[in-house]
């Protein structure tokens, strides 16, 4: 069992911190098994499970860009402080206007530390692109926002990923899932994370019914054993395609709670699933399939 989760120098809608555990309980182990995660996200699955083999990747180039630039010492914990402190100390004086240059600034140039900076100054930590492909989140108003101790909070966070990458054989590229996953061989793990059908966030990140059956057949071609995270229940809806399209997986349960803003009554409650095509209990650590687990997880990207 892990005993720290590591959290990643991104955020993202939908990130997976507060399940690592339950996927690292549930996740195969083998010595020459490399890590496939076609949904990275931030990351944060594989950064804290991943074996030293590992292929990460994402349609959103601007998430790839980052970790390759990290990964190929072109971005370091201290350019990120040097340039999160000086582009700080401008948003406190500047204000929204100063967001707005930096996120024209980004849509023109795609540097990767002004889509951190971004990231860590926009409403409500979000990532969301126009059908243009710009990054169109608008400013989250905390002109004090990279606070020296914000700041360092985030260097840490890059300084963890510098350390994981320096001891690691880890790829990160930007492409569709499909060609990942017709990666993977039998003695490998495929982590997946897709969007949640129906709920279309951006561009770069639609799912539909189409897209969650090419990844079914994709997976269960693959001949790797696949774990894929989704949905189960809510008070009021029902996952149906974990019953139907995914119905011969295993699945363990995680009820979710999340604060939608800071009043109680917007605290909605889903049960996250893990479906895989393996009997976890075979392997697992210490969690048995059909076990619910009931872990309060706050929603506020923005920390
Ligand atoms: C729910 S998020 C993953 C969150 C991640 N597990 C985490 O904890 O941060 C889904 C990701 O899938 C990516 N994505 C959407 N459609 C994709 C596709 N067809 N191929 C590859 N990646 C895709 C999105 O850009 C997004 O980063």
């Amino acid at each position: 069992m892990i005993d720290r989760v590591f959290v990643p120098p991104v955020k993202i809608q939908g990130i997976k911190t507060g399940i690592v555990r339950l996927i690292a309980a549930n996740m195969p182990h083998g010595s020459d098994m490399v890590w496939y995660e076609p949904f990275m996200g931030s990351g944060v699955a594989g950064l804290n499970l991943a074996p030293r083999r590992a292929v990460f990747s994402d349609i959103n180039p601007h998430v790839i860009r980052l970790y390759n630039s990290i990964k190929e010492k072109k971005i370091t914990s201290r350019t990120v402080r040097e340039f999160l402190e000086y582009e700080g100390a401008r948003l406190k004086t500047g204000d929204d206007e100063h967001y707005y240059f930096i996120r024209d600034r980004f849509n023109e140039k795609h540097d990767p530390l002004d889509f951190l900076f971004l990231n860590r100054s926009c409403f409500n930590g979000m990532i969301r692109f126009n059908r243009d492909y710009r990054f169109n989140v608008p400013y989250g108003h905390k002109p004090e926002r990279f606070s020296k101790a914000y700041v360092t909070k985030i260097v840490n966070q890059v300084k963890h990923l510098e350390s994981v990458l320096d001891g690691s054989d880890w790829e990160f590229a930007c492409c569709p899932f499909e060609k990942t996953v017709a990666m993977a061989g039998e003695n490998d793990f495929i982590y997946c994370d897709p969007p949640y059908i129906g709920r279309h966030v951006d561009y770069y990140d639609s799912w539909d019914e189409m897209q969650e059956k090419k990844l079914h057949d994709a997976l269960t071609s693959s001949g790797a054993k696949f774990m894929v995270s989704t949905w189960d229940h809510s008070r009021f809806r029902k996952n149906d395609y974990v019953d139907t399209l995914w119905k011969g997986c295993f699945k363990v349960t995680k009820e979710h709670f999340y604060h939608v803003g800071a009043k109680e009554k917007n605290r909605n409650a889903v049960t996250e699933a893990l479906l895989m095509n393996y009997d976890p209990g075979k392997i697992a650590e210490n969690i048995a399939p059909g076990r619910e687990d009931k872990v309060a997880c706050s929603e506020e990207l923005n920390r």
